[in-house]
């Protein structure tokens, strides 16, 4: 949670002002953060959750033991569908995800990528 904290300092969010970190913890022990980063075309933004998985995806990373969300001031955030799509792709289903409002000490509640995308869409088959 202090790597998404600290991740969501970083975020580049000049449209909204809303600021989301987002930190995986890889099997061998590396935690890779991401941060959302927003576009002047607004729909091509990229959500915390998801830079976070590709980030640690393209540094050789494909188990996840554990994510970290750190976003909004009062209640905490938690992911938006696409990335409860992509978190059902990379992590498994009773994966820890932790989340919290930005603030530090807030409150920190955790659920998993099966509880937050019950029935996610998938191949039957895995393709390569
Ligand atoms: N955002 C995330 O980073 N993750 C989510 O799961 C929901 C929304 C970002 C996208 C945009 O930059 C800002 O929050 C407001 O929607």
């Amino acid at each position: 949670m202090d790597a998404a904290r600290k991740a969501a300092q970083q975020a580049r969010a000049p449209y909204s002002g809303f600021r989301v970190g987002a930190a995986v913890l890889a099997a061998g022990g590396k935690i890779i953060t991401g941060f959302n980063i927003e576009n002047a075309s607004y729909g091509l933004t990229l959500c915390a959750e998801r830079a976070a998985l590709v980030h640690a995806l393209c540094a050789g990373h494909h188990t996840f033991l554990a994510m970290a969300l750190c976003a909004g001031e009062g209640e905490p955030a938690t992911p938006c569908g696409a990335c409860r799509q992509f978190m059902a792709e990379f992590m498994d289903p009773e994966t820890p995800v932790f989340y919290s409002a930005l603030p530090e000490g807030s409150r920190i509640f955790k659920t998993t990528p099966g509880e937050l995308l019950p029935r996610a869409f998938t191949f039957s088959k895995p393709r390569p």
